[in-house]
Parts: structure tokens; C-alpha cells; sequence
């Protein structure tokens, strides 16, 4: 008897089914330059401590950065940032690609470098790390977030949509 009845095609479709936001998670690799990944697993975790967890492959870049410098920003993008996630969920980044997509950087008032323009900005400090299957989980313990106005991006079914408001 197999422990899943799925299969891991089935299983990624079936876990598409649940809406989420996309955010970027940043680190910043080397003085000024921040190597960014696309992640819809980011989750409230904790009120008091004020907690988050994103879930990181442990193929990804992302993985060894988190480790080593601890500190990384969560952005959660707007609807009209969708060229964003998609040229963070790609492996190879570049500073003239960024700079063509209009992809600016900017310092949250703890000073962890996030992503000019998201909807929601917030500078993290990893507590904890736990490794789950082909993933870490990494928790996080927030220490400021900046909210502006606008609509999300959002995530379904492998496609990226839009909100619509009832009238
Ligand atoms: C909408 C979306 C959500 C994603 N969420 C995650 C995630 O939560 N965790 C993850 O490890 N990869 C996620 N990915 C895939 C990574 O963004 C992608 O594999 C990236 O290239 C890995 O970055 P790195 O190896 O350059 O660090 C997602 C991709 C997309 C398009």
C-alpha cells in the first residue's frame, strides 16, 4: 500500500486549490543587493511574539541565505506586480532585468530591504527553522510592518487573479 493515494502531480494540483497571496521574501546577500524568491506558503504563525513562517525548498537559493544571514523582508505584492513574482520565482536574476521590470528596493524602518511598492512591507529576524520533507519551514519574528493601499496580487490554480468586489 502506497502512503499516498496521490501522486505528487495530483497532490501540487490539488494544493492549487487554495487561494493565497504571493509574496517575495528578500535577503540581503551582500551589502546594498538582495537576492529575492517568490513564496505563497508565508502564514501567521504567533500574535504575541508576532510570528510568520514561510516554507523554503531546500533546492532553493534562498535556503542557505535564510540560514546564514537570518534577517529577511516578506513583501506582499500588489495586482499590478505580477512581472515581479514572476521574475523572483525564476533562478536567474540580473540587475539590467530588474531594472527594465521597474523593480526598486527600499530600506523598512529596521532597515531589511523590501520590494518598492508592495502592498505590504516587513523586515523578519529568523527564530527558528524546521525541516519538513523537501522543505524548511522558517519561522520568523517580525519586528515592523508598513500596509499600503491597494489590491493583491492572488494565486489559484497555478494562474494568478484578481479580486473582484461585489457590488
Ligand atoms: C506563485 C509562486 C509561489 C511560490 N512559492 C514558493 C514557496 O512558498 N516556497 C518555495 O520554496 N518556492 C516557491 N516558489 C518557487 C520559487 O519562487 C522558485 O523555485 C525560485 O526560483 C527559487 O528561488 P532561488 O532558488 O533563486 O532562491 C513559488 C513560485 C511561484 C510562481
Amino acid at each position: 500500500m502506497p502512503n499516498s493515494l496521490l501522486s505528487s502531480f495530483e497532490f501540487r494540483k490539488a494544493l492549487g486549490h487554495f487561494t493565497t497571496g504571493v509574496t517575495v521574501v528578500t535577503v540581503e546577500r551582500e551589502p546594498g543587493k538582495i537576492h529575492g524568491m517568490t513564496a505563497n506558503s508565508f502564514t501567521s504563525v504567533s500574535l504575541d511574539p508576532m510570528l510568520i513562517l514561510v516554507c523554503v525548498d531546500q533546492r532553493a537559493k534562498m535556503l542557505r541565505l535564510l540560514q546564514k544571514k537570518k534577517r529577511f523582508g516578506i513583501s506582499v505584492l500588489k495586482q499590478n506586480q505580477q512581472a515581479v513574482s514572476e521574475y523572483f520565482a525564476k533562478r536567474e536574476h540580473s540587475l539590467e532585468a530588474e531594472q527594465r521590470l521597474g523593480i526598486h528596493m527600499r530600506r523598512t524602518l529596521g532597515g531589511v530591504l523590501v520590494i518598492d511598492g508592495a502592498l505590504l512591507q516587513m523586515s523578519c529576524k529568523v527564530i527558528a527553522s524546521h525541516l519538513a520533507g523537501d522543505h524548511t519551514i522558517f519561522v520568523g519574528e517580525v519586528q515592523d510592518a508598513e500596509m499600503n493601499e491597494g489590491e493583491p496580487l492572488v494565486y489559484f490554480r497555478g494562474e494568478y487573479r484578481k479580486i473582484a468586489r461585489h457590488s
